[in-house]
C-alpha cells in the first residue's frame, strides 16, 4: 500500500519532550522573529515585478497574499505547537498523511528554500552593484551583474557574479556554523524597519505624490487571464513571496509562553504588521513615481523577466520606471530628489537581506537533513562536519545550487517557482491540522485554530487560487520537479525508508539526541 507509512505521532513527541526547551518566548519576541525572516527580497525588490504585473493594483496583490498567509499562519500554529520538532511541514505530513506526501512535501520544500535563497541573493545583488558599488564611482558591467537575457535576464547580461559571490559567502557561514542570533536579529528587523518607515513617510508626504498616478488602478484587471502570471491576483501570487519566512515563527512554538496566546499573536502580529507596511510603500512608490507596466501590442503588460521587457527598459523613455528597477524603493527615492535617503535605504538592503538568505539555506538544509536522517535521501548527506558540527555535506550542495540558479536567473522567475513550492506545502499543512483532528481530536493541542473547518478550506483554497495565477512556467516546475521526485522515492527512497525498514527515528537538531524505536515493519 502506498498510504500505510505513518510515523507514529507519540514516537515524535517523546522526542520533543525530552528536548524540553525552556518557554521564554514572549508575543513580543515572536513578531520580532517573523518580521526578521518575513522582510526581505519582497518588498525591497520584487515591488517593481508586482507593478510590472498590476501596476497600483500591487496594493490588493499585497492585500490577498498577507490574507492566504494568515490563515495558513493559524493552521501552521496548531501544528507547529503540537509537534514542535525540526522539520517543520514535512515531519508535520510524516505523523499525519504519511511518508509519501511527506516525501512531496519535503520534496518540494528542498526545491522552495534553495530557490527562495537564489531570488534574495539576486535581490541584493541588485542593490549592492546599484547602491554600494555605484557608490563607491565602480560601475559593474552589463555581463557581470545579470543573468543571460536568453533566461530572462538583462539586455547585455551573462552572469550576475554578486549575487553567486553572497549565496557562496552565506553558505561558507553556514558550514562553519554561524547562526543568527536574537540579537543581531532584532538589528537587522530595526534597520528594515526604520528604512522602510522613512521610505512611506517621505513618499506619502512628497510633492510628487500624486492621485493621479493610481489611475489606471487596475490596468492589467483583477484577474490578467490563466498562465499570464498578470493582473492582481497574478501579482498576488508573485509577492506572496515577501511573506515567506513567517513559518519560523511557528518552529518556535515550544520554545513560547503561553503559546495559546503568544503564538498567534506573534505569526499574525507580524503578519498584519508586514502587509500594512508593504501597502504603504507600494502606496508611497507608486504615487510618487508612478507604477504603471509596460504593455505589449495587445494592450497586456510585457512578462516580468522577459527578454522583451529588459529590451524596453533599456530604452530611454524607461530609464526612471519603477517597473525596471533592480532597487526600486531607493531607485524611487533618488528620482524624487531624497538621494541621500535612496542611499541610505539601498545600504539597509544590502546589510539585511544576507541574513534572510542564511535563514532560508539553514531551513532548506535542515529539511534535507531529516529526510536524509529518516533514510529517504542517501545517509552521507546528513554527515555532521567533525569540527563544526554542522551538516556541511548538505550545505555545499545547497549552496552551490543557490548560486548557480542566483547567477543566471531573474529574481521574478525565482520567486515565483519558490512560491509553487511552499504554496504546496502550506496546503498540505492545512490539510494535516484538519487530518489530525480527525484522527487524534484528544490529543492536547497547546494551540487550537479557531473555526478550523473554516480557515483551513480557506487556507487550501488560497492556495490553490495563488498557485493557479501563476506564470505558465511556474505553475509547471513543481509537476516536473515532483516527477523527479517520484522517480528518486521509488528507484531509492521508499525502499531505504528507515520507517519502512521498521525503524523509526526522530531527529531533532544536529546535536540533538537522536531517538529509535523498533517497530513491526508495515506491509508493504
Ligand atoms: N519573505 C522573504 C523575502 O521577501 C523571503 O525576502
Amino acid at each position: 500500500m502506498l498510504l500505510d507509512r505513518v510515523k507514529p505521532l507519540d514516537a515524535i513527541l517523546a522526542t520533543a519532550q525530552k528536548k524540553s526547551l525552556k518557554r521564554t518566548l514572549g508575543w513580543f519576541q515572536l513578531t520580532l522573529m517573523g518580521i526578521g525572516c518575513v522582510i526581505g527580497t519582497g518588498i525591497f525588490v520584487l515591488t517593481s515585478v508586482g507593478a510590472q504585473k498590476a501596476g497600483p493594483g500591487l496594493m490588493i496583490a499585497f492585500t490577498i497574499a498577507g490574507a492566504v498567509c494568515i490563515v495558513a499562519a493559524f493552521c501552521y500554529a496548531e501544528i507547529a505547537a503540537m509537534i514542535p520538532v525540526a522539520g517543520s511541514a514535512y515531519t508535520y505530513s510524516y505523523a499525519t498523511i504519511g511518508e509519501f506526501f511527506a516525501w512531496t512535501v519535503g520534496w518540494a520544500l528542498i526545491m522552495e528554500y534553495a530557490i527562495a535563497a537564489s531570488a534574495v541573493s539576486v535581490g541584493w545583488s541588485g542593490y549592492f552593484s546599484g547602491t554600494v558599488l555605484g557608490g563607491l564611482g565602480i560601475h559593474l558591467p552589463a555581463w557581470l551583474s545579470a543573468g543571460p537575457l536568453a533566461l530572462g535576464g538583462a539586455a547585455g547580461g551573462f552572469i550576475n557574479l554578486p549575487a553567486l559571490v553572497i549565496a557562496l559567502l552565506v553558505t561558507g557561514l553556514l558550514v562553519i556554523g554561524t547562526s543568527e542570533s536574537a540579537k543581531v536579529n532584532a538589528v537587522l528587523v530595526a534597520i528594515k524597519v526604520t528604512a522602510l518607515t522613512a521610505f512611506v513617510g517621505l513618499t506619502l508626504t512628497s510633492s510628487d505624490f500624486s492621485p493621479e498616478k493610481f489611475n489606471p488602478f487596475l490596468p492589467a484587471g483583477l484577474f490578467g487571464g490563466w498562465g499570464t502570471g498578470v493582473g492582481a491576483v497574478g501579482a498576488a501570487a508573485t509577492m506572496f513571496f515577501a511573506y515567506v519566512g513567517f513559518d519560523a515563527v511557528s518552529t518556535a512554538a515550544e520554545e513560547t509562553k503561553d503559546p495559546q496566546k503568544n503564538v498567534p499573536i506573534g505569526l499574525v502580529g507580524s503578519l498584519l504588521f508586514c502587509t500594512v507596511f508593504y501597502i504603504l510603500v507600494a502606496a508611497g512608490a507608486i504615487g510618487t513615481l508612478g507604477g504603471q507596466p509596460i504593455m505589449n501590442a495587445m494592450g497586456l503588460p510585457l512578462e516580468a523577466g522577459s527578454p522583451e521587457l529588459a529590451r524596453q527598459c533599456a530604452m530611454p523613455q524607461f530609464a526612471d520606471a519603477l517597473v525596471c528597477s533592480k532597487e526600486p524603493l531607493a531607485h524611487v527615492l533618488k528620482v524624487i530628489g531624497f538621494t541621500g535617503f535612496g542611499n541610505a535605504i539601498g545600504l539597509a538592503a544590502f546589510l539585511a537581506l544576507p541574513s534572510v538568505i542564511l535563514v532560508l539555506i539553514f531551513g532548506q538544509t535542515r529539511i534535507f537533513f531529516v529526510m536524509s536522517r529518516d533514510g529517504l535521501l542517501p545517509e552521507m548527506l546528513s554527515t555532521v562536519h567533525p569540527k563544526f558540527r554542522t551538516p556541511h555535506v548538505v550545505t555545499l550542495i545547497t549552496g552551490i545550487a543557490v548560486a548557480v540558479a542566483a547567477a543566471f536567473f531573474p529574481v521574478g522567475k525565482l520567486a515565483d517557482i519558490s512560491n509553487a513550492g511552499t504554496l504546496y506545502a502550506f496546503m498540505m499543512v492545512a490539510i494535516a491540522v484538519m487530518v489530525l483532528r480527525v484522527k487524534d481530536p484528544e490529543r492536547p493541542r497547546h494551540f487550537k485554530v479557531p473555526g478550523v473547518w473554516v480557515i483551513a478550506p480557506l487556507t487550501i483554497i488560497g492556495c490553490v487560487l495563488l498557485f493557479f495565477n501563476l506564470p505558465i512556467d511556474a505553475m509547471l516546475f513543481l509537476p516536473g520537479w515532483g516527477a523527479l521526485g517520484l522517480i528518486v522515492y521509488f528507484l531509492y527512497s521508499r525502499s531505504h525508508s528507515h520507517l519502512g525498514r521498521g525503524i523509526i527515528e526522530v531527529v531533532d537538531d544536529i546535536e540533538g539526541e537522536e531517538t529509535q524505536i523498533p517497530i513491526h515493519p508495515p506491509a508493504d
